[in-house]
């Protein structure tokens, strides 16, 4: 038997037990003729004390940090305690010790404030996942794995296996391909999501259908996107959107419940698309604080009075303008408001500056555009914006979409700078009425904003064929939304054919073409597909943010990193010429 207790099990009450302990040497403290030796598994760390007798065996085989040993010995109070750790009231009194295996010297340190940077951590996974901090991230993500499935089951959902060499269809990211041996010059693609497979499941009858599942998309990378991620993909029958909110709700507060402790007792507040792209810049809000947008122009109308009467010509000819009121603010540096203007310039943001107006404490008002607004045209703009005194207002100006991008942006910014982003506060939202197309500037064409398999609201179907009235569409799909990310997203979806074969048509899709991608979808829709609507979370976003954070990296075993390459594996990677032939395929480099 190589233990008897693991690192993390034992208590006082065993005081006085033999018993033998396996795992890994945390730390090897020497004073003089003993020895002391942290050792950790996967479920703590126990103090392990070799006295005088064991000091010439140490000496002959000396262990050091990441060997792998087995001691016996009897558990033992401990003089001085260690109130951080669950075991530190014991120690073990070793009376006999085997090295296992050694280990080289690890390139960093195997604790949570590491020495090592993310590429060494990377092509040390195995080491980096010793550390507790990522320890603790995987076992937060098998809790909500089984909460999940826990919560599903409850709700007669199965879990069903779809494959994941399937067909390119354009729609969505680029697709991962894999080349066939068996079909010369032919490839498989891997899915972006099991979508049209859990449609299927419908019209087969299968009714509830979820999957826990792989999805890989060759998009380009950040902190919360990685190739190939993880969904909670779910699909119901006979049901409307109502149906689908509530039983996903449920979901999320089983969720909270069994992995944080979180009872969350009222409903998830709701907003419809355009309100959340309104008040907040974006379709995915922040709403731990409020910081509204202030619509003082927008796409040339203007609504803030007093812009009409001013001489200030980057208001007057901008397209829109838009303000927040940082509340308590007002006392902002000269130096704290030319880091906001640098800010604001920077090419991800792309503003050339930024008015500010500040509501002075006094009552007085002060602003870097006095030239062209008096006292009470200032004060009319902060009533505007609802700010009172104390208070920053900023003001941006430019293109309709740009400005309001960069306003979300700036009130996330400014909302971070005011520590207003507290991660252990959760807002749930959900945001609805999402518009079903969306204009592709560069290629000039309709695309489907969620997929080409989401409805349109009923009542809006017969603007279908009209392509001038597709911007002012909105479908029956809906986002989950925490803290600002975007968690999750779905719809009800088309089942008749002739409905999707509209839909295929509005994106400039031929028949010929529909038929040849999707045709066995609108095959299926001929022999009886039940209405049906459903949702995917991205699993790894919701353990990043349940666990705090915003990067899903440290959330996964074996992620890739920023460039899509797996450092450790060193893939992807070159394949040899016996390969390449076998495949059909040439390099052309
Ligand atoms: P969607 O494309 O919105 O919907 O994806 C669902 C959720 O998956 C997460 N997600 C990602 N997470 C990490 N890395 C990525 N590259 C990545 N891309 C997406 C997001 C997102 O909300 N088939 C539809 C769902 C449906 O209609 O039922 C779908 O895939 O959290």
């Amino acid at each position: 038997m190589y233990r008897t207790h693991t690192c993390g099990e034992l208590r006082l009450a065993n005081a006085g037990t033999e018993v033998k302990l396996a795992g890994w040497v945390q730390t090897v403290r020497k004073f003089g003729s003993i020895t002391f030796v942290d050792l950790r598994d996967r479920y703590g760390i126990t103090q392990l004390y070799f006295n005088e007798s064991l000091n010439p065996r140490l000496d002959e085989t000396p262990i050091g940090r990441e060997y792998v040993i087995q001691v016996s010995g009897k558990v033992i109070e401990r003089t001085n305690r260690n109130g951080k750790i669950p075991t530190g009231d014991i120690e073990i009194e070793v009376s006999d010790f085997a090295i296992m295996n050694i280990a080289s010297t690890p390139p960093f340190t195997i604790e949570d404030n590491t020495d090592g940077g993310e590429d060494l951590r990377m092509k040390y996974r195995y080491l980096d996942l010793r550390r507790p901090v990522l320890k603790r991230n995987l076992e937060l993500r098998y809790k909500v794995n089984r909460s999940v499935r826990n919560y599903l089951d409850t709700q007669g959902f199965w879990d069903i296996e779809t494959p994941f060499l399937i067909k390119s269809t354009p729609e969505g990211a680029r697709d991962f391909v894999v080349p066939s041996r068996m079909n010369a010059g032919q490839f498989y693609a891997l899915p972006q999501s099991p979508q049209t497979f859990k449609q299927l499941l419908m019209v087969s009858g299968y009714d509830r259908y979820y999957q826990i599942v792989k999805c890989f998309r060759d998009e380009d990378l950040r902190a919360d996107r990685q190739p190939e991620f993880t969904q909670i993909d779910c699909e119901m029958s006979f049901v409307e959107q109502e149906d689908i909110l509530q039983t996903f709700e449920g979901l999320f507060k089983a969720v909270f419940k069994d992995v944080k402790g979180i009872e969350m007792t009222e409903s998830f507040p709701r907003m419809t698309w355009d309100d959340s792209m309104w008040h907040y810049g974006n379709d995915k809000p922040d709403l731990r604080f409020e910081m509204k947008l202030q619509n003082l122009k927008v796409s040339g109308k203007v609504y803030c009075e007093v812009l009409n009467g001013s001489e200030f010509k980057v208001f007057n000819e901008a397209e829109t303008v838009l303000a927040i009121a940082v509340k308590g603010a007002s006392e902002y540096t000269r130096k704290q408001l030319d880091e906001l203007t640098e800010w604001v310039k920077r090419p991800q943001i792309g503003m050339s500056g930024v008015v500010n107006v500040k509501c002075n404490v006094d009552g007085t008002y002060k602003s870097s555009v006095d030239k062209f607004f008096n006292e009470d045209q200032l004060k009319s703009i902060a009533a505007f914006c609802g700010a009172g005194a104390g208070d920053l207002i900023l003001i941006l100006a430019g293109a309709e979409t740009r400005t309001r991008k960069a306003m979300s942006e700036l009130r996330l910014e400014m909302g971070n700078r005011l520590g207003l982003r507290n991660p252990d506060h959760y807002t749930p939202l959900w945001v609805i009425d999402f518009p079903l197309f969306e204009h592709d500037e560069e290629e000039n064409r309709w695309v489907a904003r969620h997929h080409p398999f989401t409805s349109p609201k009923p009542e809006q179907i017969e603007l279908m064929g009209n392509p001038e009235r597709y911007g002012e569409i909105k479908a029956n799909a809906y986002d989950i939304v925490l803290n600002g990310t975007e968690i999750g997203g779905g719809s009800i979806r088309i089942f008749q054919r002739d409905l999707q074969e509209k839909m295929f048509a509005a994106l400039g899709m031929s028949k010929e073409e529909a038929q040849e991608k999707f045709g066995f979808l609108l095959g299926a829709f001929e022999y009886g597909a039940p209405p049906h609507g459903g949702i995917a979370f991205g699993f790894d976003r919701l353990c990043a943010l349940l666990g705090g954070q915003e990067t899903i990296r440290d959330f996964m075993a074996f992620p890739k990193n920023n460039a899509g390459r797996d450092v450790m594996l060193d893939a992807p990677s070159a394949i040899d010429d016996k390969q390449m032939q076998e495949l059909n395929l040439r390099s052309t480099l």
